[in-house]
């Protein structure tokens, strides 16, 4: 089947979380597309990986080890980059922590563990990066889920998160498109290849109930997510902002009778 590809030739592209899995996948999508990357998280280790990766002819990638939780540390590493740079073309929070935990003993730390990734690691990217993104024209893309309007049990902190996420690209979408720059939420299905899924689906029946949930019938691929982050920051989107979008075969879309 037939793929657009997209041309984001010099345009400078940060993505938090871009060093493992699906925000991996973004950033290397974009560095395929001709943009010169900027990578962060934790693992010195994956950051570097990351960077040896993702360099190309627009230049070599940039990395930083750093907890999106630690909002100076994630200032720290923005202006690094525009000092760099000189600009933000296209920022991605996509930082996130999870794993099964029934509501009842989920201790008030563990939720709040991934309320501060996911939420607050988010309104800190966005946040940090603001200055320094490209005005007008600059996009910004945060990482959803469909557990963000479809509860999942074992997944309250997750479902909280995500919510909250959405409502932080929605009000962005509000407050920053008068200035030019467009704010949405990609919101990925089950995605094949995943640490989200090994933890979501650990073992061989989990992972084929949750496939045979998905009318389509089968787990996304991590290059079908970023296809839609090469769409958002294109000019093909220019009119897309303050949306939430799956990418999803319609795991999300309501209660489904499955793929049979
Ligand atoms: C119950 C748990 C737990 C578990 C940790 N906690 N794991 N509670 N069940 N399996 C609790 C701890 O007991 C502690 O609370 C608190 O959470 C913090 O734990 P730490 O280990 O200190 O946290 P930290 O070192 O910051 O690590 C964060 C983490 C870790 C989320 C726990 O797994 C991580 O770093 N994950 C990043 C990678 C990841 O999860 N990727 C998948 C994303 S997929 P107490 O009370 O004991 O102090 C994804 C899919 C989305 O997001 C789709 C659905 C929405
Ligand atoms: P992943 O490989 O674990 O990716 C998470 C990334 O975030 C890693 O690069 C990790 O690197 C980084 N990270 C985690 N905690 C961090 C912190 N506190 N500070 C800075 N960086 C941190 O997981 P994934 O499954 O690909 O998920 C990626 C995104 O897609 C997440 O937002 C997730 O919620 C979303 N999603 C996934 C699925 C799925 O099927 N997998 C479905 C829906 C949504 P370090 O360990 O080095 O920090």
């Amino acid at each position: 089947m037939g793929r657009i590809t997209f041309d984001h030739t010099g345009k400078n592209v940060m993505v938090f979380g871009g060093t493992s899995g699906i925000n991996l996948g973004i950033a290397r999508g974009f560095a395929a597309a001709g943009a010169r990357l900027g990578v962060a998280s934790r693992s010195q280790d994956k950051v570097d990986a990351a960077v040896k990766e993702l360099g190309n002819d627009a230049g070599p990638a940039l990395g930083f080890s750093l907890d999106v939780r630690d909002a100076e540390a994630v200032k720290t590493a923005v202006d690094q980059f525009v000092a760099e740079r000189g600009t933000i073309d296209v920022l991605v929070s996509g930082a996130a922590g999870n794993f099964l935990a029934p509501a009842a003993g989920l201790s008030p730390n563990g939720f709040k563990t991934v309320i501060d990734i996911d939420l607050l690691g988010t309104f800190n990217v966005m946040r940090a990066g603001y200055d320094g993104m490209t005005k007008p024209g600059a996009v910004a893309i945060n990482i959803s889920a469909p557990q963000s309007w479809i509860a999942m049990p074992f997944q309250i902190h997750a479902c909280a998160a995500k919510a909250g996420i959405d409502q932080v690209t929605r009000t962005l979408a509000l407050e920053w498109g008068p200035e030019g720059i467009r704010v949405n939420s990609i919101s990925p299905g089950p995605i094949a290849g995943t640490e989200g899924m090994e933890r979501l689906a650990p073992n061989a029946e989990a992972a084929e109930a949750s496939k045979k949930a998905v009318p389509l019938g089968r787990w996304g691929e991590i290059e079908e997510i970023a296809d839609m982050a090469m769409f958002l920051a294109s000019g093909s989107a220019q009119y897309v902002t303050g949306a939430v979008i799956p990418v999803d075969g319609a795991s999300g879309a309501g209660r489904s009778l499955g793929n049979r």
